[in-house]
Protein backbone atom coordinates (compact mmCIF):
# COMPACT_ATOMS: atom_id res chain seq x y z
CA UNK A 1 0.00 0.00 0.00
CA UNK A 2 2.83 2.37 0.83
CA UNK A 3 4.22 1.98 -3.09
CA UNK A 4 1.10 4.00 -4.15
CA UNK A 5 2.25 7.37 -5.21
CA UNK A 6 -0.25 9.56 -4.07
CA UNK A 7 0.90 13.04 -5.00
CA UNK A 8 4.14 13.42 -7.97
CA UNK A 9 4.94 17.21 -7.84
CA UNK A 10 7.62 17.80 -10.86
CA UNK A 11 9.12 21.17 -11.99
CA UNK A 12 7.31 23.05 -9.85
CA UNK A 13 8.59 26.82 -9.93
CA UNK A 14 7.03 29.65 -8.10
CA UNK A 15 8.82 32.77 -8.22
CA UNK A 16 7.95 35.87 -6.11
CA UNK A 17 9.55 39.50 -6.73
CA UNK A 18 13.24 39.23 -6.10
CA UNK A 19 13.32 35.53 -5.02
CA UNK A 20 12.57 32.10 -6.42
CA UNK A 21 10.92 30.13 -4.25
CA UNK A 22 10.48 27.07 -5.27
CA UNK A 23 13.16 26.44 -8.31
CA UNK A 24 12.65 23.27 -10.15
CA UNK A 25 11.03 20.88 -7.10
CA UNK A 26 10.91 17.23 -7.78
CA UNK A 27 8.62 15.76 -4.87
CA UNK A 28 7.08 12.41 -4.22
CA UNK A 29 4.46 11.39 -1.93
CA UNK A 30 3.52 7.86 -1.14
CA UNK A 31 0.00 6.56 0.01
CA UNK A 32 0.48 6.25 4.09
CA UNK A 33 3.82 7.59 4.71
CA UNK A 34 4.70 10.21 6.94
CA UNK A 35 6.86 12.37 4.72
CA UNK A 36 8.86 15.08 6.34
CA UNK A 37 10.31 18.10 4.59
CA UNK A 38 13.45 19.63 5.52
CA UNK A 39 15.65 22.63 4.62
CA UNK A 40 17.11 25.59 6.37
CA UNK A 41 14.96 29.02 6.49
CA UNK A 42 14.12 29.95 2.71
CA UNK A 43 14.40 27.09 1.52
CA UNK A 44 10.88 26.89 0.04
CA UNK A 45 9.01 24.69 2.32
CA UNK A 46 5.64 26.85 3.63
CA UNK A 47 5.95 27.47 -0.20
CA UNK A 48 6.11 24.28 -1.49
CA UNK A 49 2.87 23.27 1.09
CA UNK A 50 1.07 26.21 -0.16
CA UNK A 51 0.87 25.34 -3.78
CA UNK A 52 0.12 21.60 -2.84
CA UNK A 53 -2.86 23.73 -1.35
CA UNK A 54 -4.03 25.74 -3.84
CA UNK A 55 -2.91 28.86 -1.78
CA UNK A 56 -0.31 29.76 -4.68
CA UNK A 57 -0.52 28.59 -7.98
CA UNK A 58 3.01 27.23 -9.45
CA UNK A 59 4.52 29.20 -12.13
CA UNK A 60 5.76 26.47 -14.24
CA UNK A 61 5.70 22.46 -13.28
CA UNK A 62 3.40 19.73 -12.86
CA UNK A 63 0.98 18.44 -9.92
CA UNK A 64 -0.07 14.95 -10.05
CA UNK A 65 -2.86 13.22 -7.40
CA UNK A 66 -3.48 9.48 -7.57
CA UNK A 67 -1.97 9.48 -11.41
CA UNK A 68 -3.80 12.55 -12.36
CA UNK A 69 -3.10 16.02 -13.36
CA UNK A 70 -4.54 18.42 -11.16
CA UNK A 71 -4.49 22.15 -10.76
CA UNK A 72 -6.35 23.88 -7.66
CA UNK A 73 -7.25 27.86 -7.73
CA UNK A 74 -7.94 27.36 -3.81
CA UNK A 75 -7.79 26.09 -0.84
CA UNK A 76 -11.76 24.98 -0.70
CA UNK A 77 -10.61 22.93 -4.41
CA UNK A 78 -7.35 21.24 -2.53
CA UNK A 79 -9.61 19.86 0.08
CA UNK A 80 -12.16 19.16 -1.89
CA UNK A 81 -9.32 16.58 -3.84
CA UNK A 82 -8.47 15.64 -0.49
CA UNK A 83 -5.61 17.45 0.29
CA UNK A 84 -5.91 19.57 3.44
CA UNK A 85 -3.93 21.70 5.30
CA UNK A 86 -3.88 22.03 9.12
CA UNK A 87 -2.52 26.21 9.97
CA UNK A 88 -0.18 27.40 12.63
CA UNK A 89 -2.22 30.43 13.16
CA UNK A 90 -4.94 28.53 13.84
CA UNK A 91 -8.69 30.23 12.64
CA UNK A 92 -10.97 29.01 14.75
CA UNK A 93 -14.40 30.63 16.70
CA UNK A 94 -13.49 31.55 19.99
CA UNK A 95 -16.72 31.50 21.45
CA UNK A 96 -17.94 28.23 19.79
CA UNK A 97 -17.55 24.32 21.32
CA UNK A 98 -15.06 22.20 19.71
CA UNK A 99 -17.64 19.93 17.71
CA UNK A 100 -19.31 23.54 16.12
CA UNK A 101 -15.86 24.58 15.18
CA UNK A 102 -14.65 20.90 13.08
CA UNK A 103 -18.56 20.42 11.85
CA UNK A 104 -18.32 24.67 10.87
CA UNK A 105 -18.61 25.60 7.18
CA UNK A 106 -19.03 21.81 6.04
CA UNK A 107 -22.08 22.27 3.64
CA UNK A 108 -23.19 18.10 3.84
CA UNK A 109 -23.37 18.69 7.98
CA UNK A 110 -25.11 21.96 7.55
CA UNK A 111 -28.52 20.29 8.38
CA UNK A 112 -26.77 18.46 11.09
CA UNK A 113 -28.17 21.19 13.95
CA UNK A 114 -28.55 18.52 16.71
CA UNK A 115 -25.93 19.42 19.31
CA UNK A 116 -25.38 15.85 20.50
CA UNK A 117 -24.97 14.47 17.30
CA UNK A 118 -22.20 16.45 16.07
CA UNK A 119 -20.57 16.19 19.45
CA UNK A 120 -20.74 12.12 19.18
CA UNK A 121 -19.45 12.11 15.89
CA UNK A 122 -16.74 14.46 16.45
CA UNK A 123 -15.99 12.50 19.05
CA UNK A 124 -15.76 9.69 17.47
CA UNK A 125 -13.58 10.75 15.08
CA UNK A 126 -11.35 12.07 18.06
CA UNK A 127 -10.94 8.92 19.49
CA UNK A 128 -10.18 7.04 16.04
CA UNK A 129 -7.28 8.61 15.93
CA UNK A 130 -6.28 8.83 19.62
CA UNK A 131 -6.73 12.74 20.20
CA UNK A 132 -8.07 13.79 23.92
CA UNK A 133 -10.06 16.72 23.21
CA UNK A 134 -13.73 17.19 24.95
CA UNK A 135 -16.65 18.29 22.07
CA UNK A 136 -18.58 20.19 24.02
CA UNK A 137 -15.17 22.57 25.37
CA UNK A 138 -14.85 25.88 24.26
CA UNK A 139 -12.01 26.84 22.14
CA UNK A 140 -10.91 30.05 24.69
CA UNK A 141 -10.78 27.55 27.78
CA UNK A 142 -8.34 24.65 25.31
CA UNK A 143 -4.24 24.70 25.14
CA UNK A 144 -2.90 25.63 21.93
CA UNK A 145 -1.96 21.61 21.69
CA UNK A 146 -5.84 21.06 21.84
CA UNK A 147 -6.36 23.93 19.68
CA UNK A 148 -4.24 22.08 17.19
CA UNK A 149 -6.02 19.40 17.66
CA UNK A 150 -9.14 20.78 16.57
CA UNK A 151 -7.94 21.98 13.17
CA UNK A 152 -6.33 18.56 12.55
CA UNK A 153 -10.13 17.16 13.60
CA UNK A 154 -11.70 20.03 10.96
CA UNK A 155 -9.33 18.68 8.07
CA UNK A 156 -10.02 15.09 8.89
CA UNK A 157 -13.53 15.91 9.14
CA UNK A 158 -13.52 17.49 5.36
CA UNK A 159 -12.26 14.09 4.31
CA UNK A 160 -8.62 15.03 3.42
CA UNK A 161 -6.29 12.10 2.75
CA UNK A 162 -2.90 14.11 2.41
CA UNK A 163 -2.78 16.53 5.47
CA UNK A 164 0.24 18.46 5.71
CA UNK A 165 1.69 19.92 8.74
CA UNK A 166 3.58 23.13 8.90
CA UNK A 167 6.15 23.49 12.12
CA UNK A 168 3.30 22.10 14.08
CA UNK A 169 5.53 21.47 17.13
CA UNK A 170 6.83 24.80 17.29
CA UNK A 171 3.82 25.56 19.74
CA UNK A 172 3.83 22.25 21.46
CA UNK A 173 5.26 20.95 24.79
CA UNK A 174 7.21 17.92 24.73
CA UNK A 175 4.75 15.77 25.83
CA UNK A 176 2.31 17.16 23.29
CA UNK A 177 4.34 16.49 20.49
CA UNK A 178 4.28 12.98 21.29
CA UNK A 179 0.78 12.83 21.44
CA UNK A 180 0.57 14.49 18.16
CA UNK A 181 2.69 11.79 16.85
CA UNK A 182 0.34 9.47 17.93
CA UNK A 183 -2.15 10.82 15.74
CA UNK A 184 0.14 10.79 12.89
CA UNK A 185 0.31 7.24 12.93
CA UNK A 186 -3.24 6.75 13.55
CA UNK A 187 -3.63 8.79 10.59
CA UNK A 188 -1.67 6.24 8.02
CA UNK A 189 -2.23 3.41 9.21
CA UNK A 190 -5.73 4.10 7.85
CA UNK A 191 -3.91 5.00 4.31
CA UNK A 192 -3.76 8.67 4.74
CA UNK A 193 -0.81 10.49 3.99
CA UNK A 194 1.02 13.25 6.27
CA UNK A 195 3.27 15.62 4.79
CA UNK A 196 5.46 16.89 8.22
CA UNK A 197 7.76 20.38 8.48
CA UNK A 198 9.89 20.61 11.17
CA UNK A 199 13.65 22.08 11.91
CA UNK A 200 13.48 19.45 14.67
CA UNK A 201 15.93 16.45 13.41
CA UNK A 202 14.81 14.43 16.40
CA UNK A 203 11.30 14.82 15.74
CA UNK A 204 12.14 14.05 12.15
CA UNK A 205 14.05 11.05 12.68
CA UNK A 206 11.26 9.90 15.05
CA UNK A 207 8.03 10.40 13.04
CA UNK A 208 8.70 10.04 9.33
CA UNK A 209 9.10 6.96 6.71
CA UNK A 210 10.99 9.43 4.25
CA UNK A 211 12.34 12.57 4.63
CA UNK A 212 13.15 15.23 1.17
CA UNK A 213 15.10 17.82 1.48
CA UNK A 214 15.06 21.23 0.06
CA UNK A 215 17.84 23.85 -0.23
CA UNK A 216 17.76 26.89 -2.25
CA UNK A 217 13.95 26.15 -3.79
CA UNK A 218 15.31 23.09 -5.19
CA UNK A 219 15.08 19.70 -4.27
CA UNK A 220 18.62 18.09 -2.82
CA UNK A 221 16.99 14.80 -2.54
CA UNK A 222 14.66 12.02 -0.82
CA UNK A 223 15.97 9.55 1.45
CA UNK A 224 14.35 6.97 3.70
CA UNK A 225 14.26 7.70 7.35
CA UNK A 226 15.79 4.05 7.80
CA UNK A 227 18.93 4.57 6.52
CA UNK A 228 20.00 7.87 7.15
CA UNK A 229 20.89 10.24 10.51
CA UNK A 230 20.68 13.46 11.94
CA UNK A 231 24.30 14.61 10.73
CA UNK A 232 23.85 13.73 7.09
CA UNK A 233 20.64 15.42 7.06
CA UNK A 234 21.89 18.02 7.98
CA UNK A 235 24.99 18.58 5.75
CA UNK A 236 22.17 17.57 3.14
CA UNK A 237 20.69 20.66 4.32
CA UNK A 238 23.11 23.23 4.40
CA UNK A 239 25.49 21.69 1.92
CA UNK A 240 28.23 21.50 4.13
CA UNK A 241 29.55 19.66 7.62
CA UNK A 242 27.62 20.58 10.26
CA UNK A 243 29.27 19.87 14.27
CA UNK A 244 27.11 19.72 17.14
CA UNK A 245 29.43 21.09 19.45
CA UNK A 246 28.94 23.34 22.85
CA UNK A 247 29.56 27.23 22.10
CA UNK A 248 32.74 28.04 24.37
CA UNK A 249 32.02 31.24 27.05
CA UNK A 250 35.21 33.39 26.86
CA UNK A 251 34.47 35.27 29.92
CA UNK A 252 32.67 33.85 32.92
CA UNK A 253 30.10 35.00 34.27
CA UNK A 254 29.46 37.29 37.22
CA UNK A 255 26.57 36.43 39.17
CA UNK A 256 27.22 38.96 42.24
CA UNK A 257 27.47 41.72 39.70
CA UNK A 258 23.93 41.97 39.59
CA UNK A 259 22.02 43.68 36.31
CA UNK A 260 18.68 41.82 36.50
CA UNK A 261 16.96 42.21 40.04
CA UNK A 262 13.38 40.68 39.78
CA UNK A 263 12.26 41.10 43.48
CA UNK A 264 8.95 39.29 44.79
CA UNK A 265 7.02 39.35 41.48
CA UNK A 266 3.47 39.04 41.00
CA UNK A 267 1.32 39.60 38.02
CA UNK A 268 -2.21 38.65 36.42
CA UNK A 269 -2.46 36.62 33.42
CA UNK A 270 -5.07 37.70 30.53
CA UNK A 271 -7.68 36.29 32.43
CA UNK A 272 -7.28 38.18 35.25
CA UNK A 273 -5.62 35.58 37.15
CA UNK A 274 -2.49 34.95 39.54
CA UNK A 275 -0.08 34.22 36.95
CA UNK A 276 3.34 34.74 38.99
CA UNK A 277 3.50 34.43 42.66
CA UNK A 278 6.55 36.16 44.59
CA UNK A 279 9.33 35.82 41.70
CA UNK A 280 12.50 36.54 42.86
CA UNK A 281 15.31 36.12 40.44
CA UNK A 282 19.21 37.77 39.64
CA UNK A 283 20.77 37.48 36.41
CA UNK A 284 24.62 38.22 37.03
CA UNK A 285 26.67 40.14 34.65
CA UNK A 286 27.71 38.01 31.62
CA UNK A 287 25.13 35.41 32.75
CA UNK A 288 23.01 32.66 31.30
CA UNK A 289 20.23 32.09 33.27
CA UNK A 290 17.88 29.63 32.06
CA UNK A 291 14.50 29.58 32.76
CA UNK A 292 12.75 25.91 32.44
CA UNK A 293 9.50 25.17 32.75
CA UNK A 294 6.39 23.64 30.65
CA UNK A 295 4.66 26.41 28.19
CA UNK A 296 1.92 27.92 30.90
CA UNK A 297 3.74 28.20 33.82
CA UNK A 298 3.88 31.70 33.99
CA UNK A 299 7.13 32.00 31.30
CA UNK A 300 5.20 34.71 29.43
CA UNK A 301 3.81 36.72 32.36
CA UNK A 302 7.34 37.00 33.66
CA UNK A 303 9.23 38.21 30.42
CA UNK A 304 6.26 41.00 29.32
CA UNK A 305 6.39 41.94 33.24
CA UNK A 306 10.24 42.76 32.72
CA UNK A 307 10.16 44.01 28.91
CA UNK A 308 7.20 46.39 30.68
CA UNK A 309 4.41 44.95 28.84
CA UNK A 310 2.69 43.69 31.65
CA UNK A 311 1.89 45.54 35.30
CA UNK A 312 3.03 44.21 38.37
CA UNK A 313 0.50 43.29 41.12
CA UNK A 314 3.83 43.18 43.35
CA UNK A 315 7.57 43.48 43.44
CA UNK A 316 9.50 45.04 41.44
CA UNK A 317 11.97 44.78 38.34
CA UNK A 318 15.12 46.64 38.56
CA UNK A 319 17.91 47.02 36.20
CA UNK A 320 21.56 47.83 37.20
CA UNK A 321 19.80 48.50 40.75
CA UNK A 322 17.27 51.22 39.35
CA UNK A 323 13.66 50.14 39.33
CA UNK A 324 11.65 50.16 36.41
CA UNK A 325 8.19 51.81 35.90
CA UNK A 326 6.13 48.88 35.86
CA UNK A 327 3.89 48.45 32.77
CA UNK A 328 5.78 50.96 30.79
CA UNK A 329 7.75 49.20 27.63
CA UNK A 330 9.17 52.19 27.10
CA UNK A 331 10.87 52.53 30.27
CA UNK A 332 12.20 48.95 30.22
CA UNK A 333 14.10 50.03 26.86
CA UNK A 334 15.23 53.10 28.28
CA UNK A 335 16.87 50.91 30.93
CA UNK A 336 18.37 48.93 28.92
CA UNK A 337 16.05 45.87 28.40
CA UNK A 338 15.80 44.33 25.24
CA UNK A 339 13.26 41.66 24.56
CA UNK A 340 12.64 38.45 21.80
CA UNK A 341 8.83 37.26 22.71
CA UNK A 342 7.56 34.36 22.05
CA UNK A 343 5.05 35.71 19.69
CA UNK A 344 7.10 37.43 16.91
CA UNK A 345 4.83 38.57 14.32
CA UNK A 346 2.22 40.10 17.03
CA UNK A 347 4.46 41.52 19.32
CA UNK A 348 7.62 41.63 18.19
CA UNK A 349 7.53 43.57 14.80
CA UNK A 350 5.49 45.11 12.55
CA UNK A 351 4.55 42.75 10.18
CA UNK A 352 3.67 45.27 7.09
CA UNK A 353 6.63 46.93 7.60
CA UNK A 354 9.76 46.95 5.97
CA UNK A 355 12.90 44.84 7.22
CA UNK A 356 14.47 48.07 8.00
CA UNK A 357 11.74 49.83 9.42
CA UNK A 358 11.61 46.79 12.08
CA UNK A 359 15.25 46.89 12.49
CA UNK A 360 15.52 50.49 13.24
CA UNK A 361 12.48 50.56 15.22
CA UNK A 362 13.93 50.24 18.84
CA UNK A 363 16.59 53.10 17.82
CA UNK A 364 14.64 56.25 17.21
CA UNK A 365 16.66 56.97 20.80
CA UNK A 366 19.95 56.71 18.85
CA UNK A 367 20.65 60.06 17.76
CA UNK A 368 22.55 58.68 14.43
CA UNK A 369 19.50 57.61 13.37
CA UNK A 370 17.44 61.40 14.30
CA UNK A 371 19.70 63.82 14.97
CA UNK A 372 19.60 64.42 10.79
CA UNK A 373 15.95 64.24 9.05
CA UNK A 374 17.43 63.91 5.71
CA UNK A 375 20.45 61.76 6.46
CA UNK A 376 18.26 59.56 8.49
CA UNK A 377 16.79 56.91 5.58
CA UNK A 378 20.44 56.10 4.14
CA UNK A 379 21.70 55.55 7.84
CA UNK A 380 18.95 53.46 8.73
CA UNK A 381 19.75 51.36 5.22
CA UNK A 382 23.23 50.24 6.03
CA UNK A 383 22.18 49.90 9.55
CA UNK A 384 19.71 47.21 8.28
CA UNK A 385 22.38 46.33 5.24
CA UNK A 386 24.89 45.30 8.12
CA UNK A 387 22.51 43.51 10.25
CA UNK A 388 21.18 41.81 7.70
CA UNK A 389 24.52 40.48 6.08
CA UNK A 390 25.61 39.97 10.00
CA UNK A 391 22.75 37.69 10.84
CA UNK A 392 21.92 36.27 7.13
CA UNK A 393 18.25 37.33 6.96
CA UNK A 394 17.61 35.63 3.27
CA UNK A 395 15.76 39.02 2.41
CA UNK A 396 15.36 40.17 -1.87
CA UNK A 397 15.76 43.75 -0.12
CA UNK A 398 16.24 45.94 3.41
CA UNK A 399 12.66 47.39 1.80
CA UNK A 400 10.89 44.31 1.70
CA UNK A 401 7.80 43.47 4.09
CA UNK A 402 9.04 41.29 6.92
CA UNK A 403 5.35 39.38 6.45
CA UNK A 404 6.59 38.20 3.04
CA UNK A 405 10.09 36.44 4.74
CA UNK A 406 10.08 32.85 5.62
CA UNK A 407 9.40 32.21 9.78
CA UNK A 408 12.61 31.80 10.46
CA UNK A 409 13.68 34.71 8.47
CA UNK A 410 11.28 36.71 10.77
CA UNK A 411 12.97 35.46 13.94
CA UNK A 412 16.51 36.56 12.65
CA UNK A 413 15.39 40.47 11.74
CA UNK A 414 13.63 40.19 15.31
CA UNK A 415 17.32 38.73 17.19
CA UNK A 416 19.31 41.41 14.68
CA UNK A 417 17.37 44.43 16.26
CA UNK A 418 17.21 43.31 20.00
CA UNK A 419 20.67 42.68 19.85
CA UNK A 420 21.37 45.93 17.94
CA UNK A 421 19.65 48.11 20.64
CA UNK A 422 22.76 47.53 22.88
CA UNK A 423 20.73 46.63 25.97
CA UNK A 424 21.73 45.14 29.72
CA UNK A 425 19.54 43.05 29.61
CA UNK A 426 17.73 40.35 27.31
CA UNK A 427 14.87 38.75 28.03
CA UNK A 428 14.79 35.76 25.52
CA UNK A 429 11.67 33.63 24.48
CA UNK A 430 12.82 30.42 22.80
CA UNK A 431 14.72 32.50 20.68
CA UNK A 432 15.91 29.74 18.32
CA UNK A 433 12.85 27.97 17.66
CA UNK A 434 11.57 27.77 14.25
CA UNK A 435 15.55 28.02 12.77
CA UNK A 436 17.17 25.84 10.86
CA UNK A 437 20.64 23.87 12.25
CA UNK A 438 23.09 26.80 10.96
CA UNK A 439 20.66 29.59 12.13
CA UNK A 440 20.42 28.07 15.60
CA UNK A 441 24.50 27.69 15.81
CA UNK A 442 24.85 31.34 14.87
CA UNK A 443 22.13 32.34 17.58
CA UNK A 444 23.72 30.66 19.96
CA UNK A 445 27.30 31.72 19.19
CA UNK A 446 25.70 35.73 19.36
CA UNK A 447 24.22 34.95 23.04
CA UNK A 448 26.99 33.45 24.79
CA UNK A 449 29.36 36.66 22.63
CA UNK A 450 26.52 38.99 23.88
CA UNK A 451 27.09 37.38 27.50
CA UNK A 452 31.01 37.48 27.14
CA UNK A 453 30.54 40.98 26.73
CA UNK A 454 28.81 41.34 29.45
CA UNK A 455 25.22 41.12 28.83
CA UNK A 456 23.01 39.65 31.35
CA UNK A 457 21.00 36.83 29.74
CA UNK A 458 17.42 35.28 30.83
CA UNK A 459 16.93 32.27 28.38
CA UNK A 460 13.42 31.28 28.55
CA UNK A 461 12.98 27.48 26.65
CA UNK A 462 11.17 24.63 27.12
CA UNK A 463 13.82 22.99 24.97
CA UNK A 464 16.24 21.63 27.82
CA UNK A 465 19.23 20.91 25.34
CA UNK A 466 19.16 24.67 24.23
CA UNK A 467 18.77 25.54 28.33
CA UNK A 468 21.46 22.62 29.31
CA UNK A 469 23.89 24.02 26.56
CA UNK A 470 23.76 27.79 27.35
CA UNK A 471 22.96 28.87 30.97
CA UNK A 472 24.95 28.99 33.50
CA UNK A 473 22.21 28.68 36.18
CA UNK A 474 18.92 27.18 35.56
CA UNK A 475 15.73 28.61 37.34
CA UNK A 476 12.69 26.02 37.20
CA UNK A 477 9.00 27.25 37.05
CA UNK A 478 5.87 25.71 38.21
CA UNK A 479 2.63 27.34 38.24
CA UNK A 480 3.68 30.70 38.41
CA UNK A 481 6.61 30.05 40.94
CA UNK A 482 10.46 29.68 40.90
CA UNK A 483 10.95 25.78 42.11
CA UNK A 484 14.32 25.75 42.35
CA UNK A 485 17.40 26.95 41.16
CA UNK A 486 20.23 24.80 39.88
CA UNK A 487 24.11 25.72 38.92
CA UNK A 488 23.86 24.23 34.83
CA UNK A 489 27.06 22.04 36.26
CA UNK A 490 25.54 20.35 38.84
CA UNK A 491 21.93 20.01 36.95
CA UNK A 492 20.74 16.51 35.01
CA UNK A 493 18.19 16.55 32.79
CA UNK A 494 16.00 14.03 34.58
CA UNK A 495 15.72 16.56 37.80
CA UNK A 496 15.15 19.64 35.82
CA UNK A 497 12.39 17.34 34.16
CA UNK A 498 10.72 16.25 37.01
CA UNK A 499 10.66 19.33 38.92
CA UNK A 500 9.48 21.14 35.19
CA UNK A 501 6.21 18.51 35.64
CA UNK A 502 5.83 19.76 39.29
CA UNK A 503 8.04 17.09 41.41
CA UNK A 504 9.74 18.02 44.53
CA UNK A 505 13.20 18.54 44.68
CA UNK A 506 13.40 15.92 48.19
CA UNK A 507 10.96 13.69 45.79
CA UNK A 508 12.97 13.38 43.10
CA UNK A 509 15.90 12.47 44.91
N1 LIG B 1 4.11 35.71 -0.48
C1 LIG B 1 5.43 35.91 -0.67
N2 LIG B 1 5.90 37.02 -1.26
C2 LIG B 1 7.21 37.22 -1.46
N3 LIG B 1 8.17 36.35 -1.09
C3 LIG B 1 7.77 35.20 -0.50
C4 LIG B 1 6.39 34.93 -0.24
N4 LIG B 1 6.31 33.72 0.37
C5 LIG B 1 7.57 33.26 0.50
N5 LIG B 1 8.45 34.15 -0.03
C6 LIG B 1 9.91 33.98 -0.11
O1 LIG B 1 10.16 32.70 -0.66
C7 LIG B 1 11.29 32.08 -0.03
C8 LIG B 1 10.90 30.74 0.51
O2 LIG B 1 10.07 30.95 1.63
P1 LIG B 1 9.34 29.78 2.43
O3 LIG B 1 8.40 30.46 3.37
O4 LIG B 1 8.78 28.80 1.48
O5 LIG B 1 10.57 29.14 3.22
P2 LIG B 1 10.58 27.99 4.33
O6 LIG B 1 11.41 26.87 3.80
O7 LIG B 1 9.20 27.68 4.75
O8 LIG B 1 11.41 28.68 5.51
P3 LIG B 1 11.23 28.66 7.13
O9 LIG B 1 11.91 27.44 7.61
O10 LIG B 1 12.00 29.87 7.58
O11 LIG B 1 9.77 28.73 7.43
C9 LIG B 1 11.79 33.06 1.00
O12 LIG B 1 12.84 33.77 0.45
C10 LIG B 1 10.59 33.97 1.25
O13 LIG B 1 11.01 35.25 1.62
MG1 LIG C 1 8.08 28.02 6.52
Amino acid sequence: MTNTIAVQMSGVVKRFPGVVANDGVEFELRRGEVHALLGENGAGKSTLSNILTGLYRPDEGTIELNGAPVSFSSPRDALNAGIGMVHQHFRLVETFSVAENVVLGNPDTAFLLDTAAINERVKELAARYDMAVDPEARIWQLSVGEQQRVEILKVLYRGAQVLILDEPTAVLTPIEADALFRTLRAMTAEGRTVIFISHKLDEVMAVSDRITVLRGGRTVGTVDTSTTNKRDLASMMVGRNVEFTRVQRKTPAQANDVVLHVENLGAHDDRGRDALHGITLTVGRGEIVGIAGVAGNGQRELAEVIAGMRHTTTGSVSVEGKILQSGKARAAIAGGVAHVPEDRLHTGLAAGHSVEDNLALKSYRSSLLSRFGLLRRQAMRDGATELVERYDVKTPSTQTAVRLLSGGNVQKVLLAREFSTGPKVLIAASPTRGLDVGAIESVRERLVEAADGGLGVLLISEDLDEIMSLADRIAVMYEGRIVAVIPADKADRETIGLLMGGSQLEATS
